[in-house]
């Protein structure tokens, strides 16, 4: 057996045609089969003369590796898409095969539905970088320089320039900024929600994580009353958790709302349960109108803010926040 030989069956091999189950059996059993040539090559070692056993073995392993990759190869693509085409062509009535479709993250699919109860409300959408200056995310929305109210959010500080400190900037660590970008670039009457990811500089554990998403929502006209902010909470709570949801709001405090207050939801049923915080929301306070440019004595406005994973994890009893960042198809399956 000569390399000539060989080569020409490894060529042979290689251009070997397979559109067809038949020519897959008919390549199997030229080749591969007990009877092929392959095998039989492979039993007449012993009559290589001593000194060339070792090698010719050796080329023959790698010539029987190559036909057996061509056979599993082809017989995946008949499998597919290769043998799909032969049914439709020849029956046109026949089903397609199901194909795997994705689904929505469910951080998405929860957003979605916060849009679509704002949007009943009127409210449009507005969005805003990520990474943002001092200004936008504490200074207009009157964290003063130096307040340990910047010390509520853990913040990544990023440096541009080591040496020229006024470009700063941050993470974002919350979507009230791009209140300030709306009030700033809009007139009133404004009403708008804000989605978007926000970033803070936390120990990341099941319970917190170094990014999620919140939805801002702000309305800005003449006399808008604290009454229209309840009801508002009120509604958003009904059509998130349903008709008969227990809700409380708490007295609280932010910078840029006077005002404030929290939402808590009761999770549980009448015996056993617990109050979960799910938004907080406020009157917008004079001194962001001022940062601004809109006139406190003219307009009023409230706005609120809560976080998406949140209301995800109590939806579906999730209980591990760093789930919607792992892409594990596992978990993403379960919400098609
Ligand atoms: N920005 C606040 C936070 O991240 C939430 C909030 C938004 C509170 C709007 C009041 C009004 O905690």
């Amino acid at each position: 057996m000569s390399n000539t030989d060989l080569n020409e069956i490894r060529e042979e091999i290689e251009k070997f045609p397979i559109s067809t189950s038949e020519g897959l059996e008919e390549y199997r059993l030229k080749y591969l089969s007990r009877n092929g040539i392959i095998p039989d090559l492979l039993s007449r070692i012993g009559d290589a003369p001593p000194e060339q056993r070792a090698m010719l073995g050796k080329e023959l392993n790698q010539l029987k590796n190559l036909a057996q990759d061509k056979f599993k190869k082809a017989q995946q693509d008949l499998k597919s898409g290769a043998s799909h085409k032969q049914k439709a062509t020849d029956d046109i009535t026949l089903q397609v095969e199901p194909q795997p479709i994705g689904s929505l993250h469910p951080i998405t699919q929860v957003l979605d539905e916060i849009k679509s109860v704002f949007f009943r409300l009127g409210f449009t959408v507005a969005s805003g970088p990520e990474l943002e200056d001092d200004f936008h995310n504490f200074t207009a929305l009157n964290f003063p320089p130096e307040h340990p109210a910047r010390d509520m959010q853990d913040t990544f500080f990023i440096r541009k320039d080591e040496n020229d400190t006024s470009n700063d900037r941050v993470l974002r660590t919350h979507t009230s900024p791009v209140q300030i970008r709306l009030m700033e670039s809009q007139r009133p009457p404004i009403r708008a929600i804000m989605p978007g990811r926000v970033y803070r500089n936390e120990a990341i554990t099941a319970k917190s994580y170094c990014l999620f998403h919140q939805v801002e929502a702000l309305y800005v006209d003449t006399h808008v009353t604290f009454a229209e902010l309840k009801e508002t909470l009120i509604i958003l709570a009904q059509m998130l958790y349903g008709e008969d949801v227990r809700y409380r709001l708490r007295p609280s405090f932010f910078p840029f709302t006077e005002p404030s207050l929290e939402m808590d939801v009761w999770w549980g049923n009448e015996h056993k349960g617990q109050w979960l915080e799910v938004l907080g929301a406020g009157m917008v306070d004079p001194n962001v109108f001022r940062a601004v440019d809109i006139d406190p004595e003219v307009y009023s406005g409230y706005a609120l803010g809560l976080g998406i994973e949140r209301m995800a994890m109590l939806r579906y009893g999730i209980n591990d926040i760093r789930l919607f960042y792992d892409n594990d198809l596992r978990f993403l399956n379960q919400f098609l």
